[in-house]
């Protein structure tokens, strides 16, 4: 749930948000955040709703401000403009602290579009080369998995978010011939690996759990790439004494998160296994309705999503689980620096899933999405009162 707040950027943020006034005098407790709201497609604005509702009741509980400036990007606006994440776009959110996102993915615009346009080039343009992805079974949950339990599923995935298979770079050669060749190259940088790396080594160190990172590649084919991921791991590593270095390979990754979850702690990966293992991820901690996920660019901006997509088939029923944008919510407020709220919503969260849910699948939780949003709420603000009295 924690990131490391160990970077140069968070102490800039401190600054940025310490409240001065004109007159160069300290506002009493009113820290003001302004978050992008971007809630998509499909089901994005309905759990969306649902996320602001709570970050909303959280600034009002733990005293700080929160701006919201709602951006339209998504299938809507492309299919009447055209339009993907345009460049005045960007320089817009450059300006937020954080941003929360909906879902992205439109029925009626052709796969990768989308994706492409909106999802990866924020992630791009903003340099988010961290895609954190806690994978923790709470209370109450379904599990698919035999006898296990919450204690058994609590590891973080810390996926390369810039580079590998997702960089674009690649081409057609005699394109619609029998002859076509398609390429499409995993590019990896030392620096691009290295920070990923370090970012992985600092969060495992301040989750203080097993302090064990596993690097999940597959150094046995991937010869190149895999063998600067293998080496930087190594020579990072050597800066982390307090900190077990793991090793395996992403199919056998696969096999001990179904088998064995409880021998990870952290893992970091690649991009591409990064995106792959993180939707098993999101099965064996109770499914989509769950899931939420950081963008984050520990020195700059970074975006928040639940990483379930827009489910068409569900759009405009208030059946959708709201439960991972609420989480991607309080991941967001994490990173800013209100961890306490932080904490406190995902405590409320895990009290809604042990005590109130039916199921977390859209249509059968027994509530409706924005009832279980105020579930939350109710949670939150009784937990709040009980350290208060
Ligand atoms: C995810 C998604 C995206 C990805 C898609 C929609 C481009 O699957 O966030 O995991 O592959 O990163
Ligand atoms: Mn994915």
């Amino acid at each position: 749930m924690s990131s490391p707040n160990v970077f140069i950027g968070d102490l800039d943020s401190r600054f940025k948000h310490a409240g001065m006034t004109e007159n160069g005098k300290k506002e009493t407790m009113s820290k003001t955040y302004n978050i992008a709201i971007m809630p998509g497609d499909g089901t994005g604005p309905e759990v969306t709703q649902e996320a602001v509702k709570v970050m909303d009741l959280a600034s009002s509980l733990y005293k700080f401000k929160v701006t919201k400036k709602n951006y339209d990007f998504g299938g809507e606006r492309y299919l009447k403009t055209g339009e993907t994440l345009t460049e005045e776009g960007i320089a817009q959110l450059r300006q937020h602290d954080a941003i929360l996102l909906g879902a992205i993915g439109h029925p009626d615009v052709k796969p990768g579009i989308l994706e492409k346009g909106i999802l990866l080039k924020a992630r791009f343009a903003l340099d988010q080369y961290i895609n954190l992805r806690p994978v923790k079974l709470y209370p109450g949950v379904d599990c698919p998995l035999k006898d296990k339990k919450p204690e058994d599923i609590d590891f973080v995935v810390v996926r390369e978010n810039t580079e590998d298979l997702y960089a674009g770079v690649g081409g057609f050669l005699k394109k619609g011939t029998p002859d076509e060749v398609a390429t499409q190259t995993s590019v990896n940088t030392r620096k691009g690996v290295e920070r990923c790396i370090r970012y992985a080594f600092e969060l495992t160190r301040k989750r203080n759990k097993e302090k064990k990172l596993t690097l999940c590649a597959k150094t046995n084919v991937l010869t190149f790439a895999h063998d600067l991921w293998w080496r930087t791991f190594n020579e990072v590593g050597e800066e982390y004494s307090d900190i077990k270095r793991d090793y395996a390979h992403v199919d056998a990754t696969c096999m001990w998160m179904v088998k064995n979850p409880e021998w990870f702690d952290v893992i970091v990966t690649c991009n591409m296994f990064g995106d792959i293992i993180t939707d098993l991820g999101a099965m064996i901690q109770g499914g989509m309705g769950i899931a939420a996920g950081g963008n984050i660019n520990p020195e700059g901006v970074s975006m928040f999503e639940p990483i379930g997509g827009s489910a068409p088939k569900y759009t405009g029923q208030g059946v959708i689980n709201p439960l991972a944008a609420i989480g991607a919510a309080a991941m967001l407020l994490n990173e800013i620096g209100e961890s306490q709220a932080a904490h406190d919503i995902e405590q409320a969260i895990m009290f809604v899933t042990a005590n109130k849910l039916k199921s977390l699948a859209a249509g059968r939780m027994g509530f409706n999405t924005s009832e279980v949003g105020d579930l939350v709420c109710e949670q939150l603000e009784k937990s709040t009162k009980k350290v208060a009295s």
